[in-house]
């Protein structure tokens, strides 16, 4: 009896994962991003290889999984890195971190001649460019002089996106109407519905790849570090290592907010706690 055709969807999407593969996919998500991927993430992972493995004509997720370990720092690789990133950020994402930003760190030392930041895992921008927004509301025009902030992320993909800065109304949706005519340039013909953020804005900030579970270059040290909603992902130890090395990069008195879901309770490492996920360096300041 000859087998039912198969859906469309069933042609788009690679049958599912065997065991041994999605094993062998989880550990080099751990090793290369430190992110831990569980049983019963199967699912996910086979939507989100789906189009890598269409674009190279891969039906077997072992011969696409030999392909991407070819080599390691490949076109390929990196594909299957940005693919298994999860992205999703907001503008005014947790918004009493930009006031206390505003507040703790921005007015405190505006008597600097620069003040450089660090916004770690920065996905499409709408983090670092929120506090660009907020240092110019807070110190003025010479924000745009005086203010850098160093954005980071493991994804070539989203670290484009970011530098594009071009965003639907719909994502702007969370900032003020006044906001929008500031800092955004708005789309016109093709590009109706969108707006890009202005030249001096986002010439306060700068995107780099950096993977937060190898060493870090040499930078700052920072009064503040943003690293909101990345360790969500990663296992106790990864999380020492990470903050450890954030810790480095702080100056003595330098703050360091995480993602509200994300507490360092627990881990090793010697930053004072200031409020729901607001941490402090000791130190003067
Ligand atoms: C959910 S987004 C958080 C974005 C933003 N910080 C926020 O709170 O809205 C997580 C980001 O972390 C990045 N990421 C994941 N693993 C990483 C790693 N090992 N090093 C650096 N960035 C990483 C992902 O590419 C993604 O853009």
């Amino acid at each position: 009896m000859p087998l039912p055709e198969p859906a469309l969807a069933d042609l788009q999407t690679p049958p599912g994962i065997p065991d041994a593969e999605f094993r062998e996919i989880c550990s080099l998500v751990q090793q290369r991003l430190g992110i831990e991927l569980r049983p019963g993430k199967e699912a996910l992972v086979t939507l989100r290889l789906a189009e890598p493995m269409r674009r190279g004509g891969f039906t077997s997720f072992g011969r696409y999984m030999e392909h991407v370990k070819r080599d390691p720092e490949g076109p390929a690789m990196l594909e299957f890195i940005d693919s298994l990133t999860t992205n999703h950020t907001n503008f005014l994402r947790e918004a009493n971190h930009f006031e206390f930003w505003q507040q703790q760190v921005l007015l405190p030392l505006r008597h600097r001649p620069e003040l450089q930041v660090w916004c770690a895992a920065s996905s499409s921008g709408e983090e670092p460019y929120t506090m660009a927004m907020h240092a110019v509301e807070a110190l003025g025009e010479s924000a745009y002089r005086q203010v850098r902030i160093i954005a980071t992320d493991i994804s070539h993909a989203i670290l484009e996106q970011a530098r594009r800065g071009v965003y639907s109304a719909q994502r702007l949706a969370p900032l003020p109407e006044a906001w929008c005519r500031r800092y955004f340039l708005r789309g016109e013909g093709q590009w109706q519905g969108y707006f890009r953020v202005k030249p001096e804005l986002s010439r306060m900030v700068e995107f780099r790849r950096l993977n937060l579970i190898e060493s870090l270059p040499l930078m700052g040290p920072f009064p503040a570090i943003f690293c909101r909603n990345v360790m969500i992902y990663f296992n106790p130890e990864t999380r020492s290592l990470v903050v450890n090395q954030m810790r480095t990069r702080l100056e003595p008195g330098g703050y360091l907010f995480v993602g509200h879901a994300e507490s360092l309770n627990g881990l090793n490492v010697q930053l004072d706690y200031v409020q729901p996920s607001v941490y402090r360096l000791a130190g003067p300041g």
